[in-house]
């Protein structure tokens, strides 16, 4: 997931900008990022399971962040692009990889 960040930092940059479109199509992107990473990730420490995480960021803030889009809702996406930022962290923390770094998105 070394693409991450940058599709991240894109990501912050065309909602300061209100590019709902592009954003649209930069989402998929970022979720697939996510997930190949994921998928080629060696075994984790930490208790919780790496696929539930992966799920749980998938169905929660992603999903808000792609449907504030699809709905046309601006400031819903940004506040959404936030949540999902911090998600990011957080499977990072629960995998006891904290010091990952995740760009922030204000
Ligand atoms: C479901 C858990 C999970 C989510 C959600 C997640 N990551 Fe990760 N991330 C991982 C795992 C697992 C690794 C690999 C850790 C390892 O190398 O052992 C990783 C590694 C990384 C790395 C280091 C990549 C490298 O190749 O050096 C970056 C950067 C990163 N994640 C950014 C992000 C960003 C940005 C998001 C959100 C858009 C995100 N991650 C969401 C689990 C997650």
């Amino acid at each position: 997931m070394s693409q991450a960040n940058s599709l991240l930092k894109q990501a912050k940059q065309l909602a300061r900008s209100g590019d709902m479109e592009a954003s649209k199509k930069l989402a998929p992107m970022l979720a697939s990022e996510v997930r190949q990473g994921v998928e080629k990730a060696p075994a984790q420490k930490g208790e919780a399971s790496l696929s539930t995480l992966l799920e749980a960021w998938e169905s929660g803030s992603y999903t808000a962040w792609t449907t504030s889009l699809e709905s046309g809702n601006e400031a819903g996406a940004r506040q959404s692009l936030v949540a999902m930022r911090a998600q990011c962290a957080s499977c990072h923390a629960a995998i006891e990889r904290p010091m990952i770094h995740v760009v922030g998105v204000r």
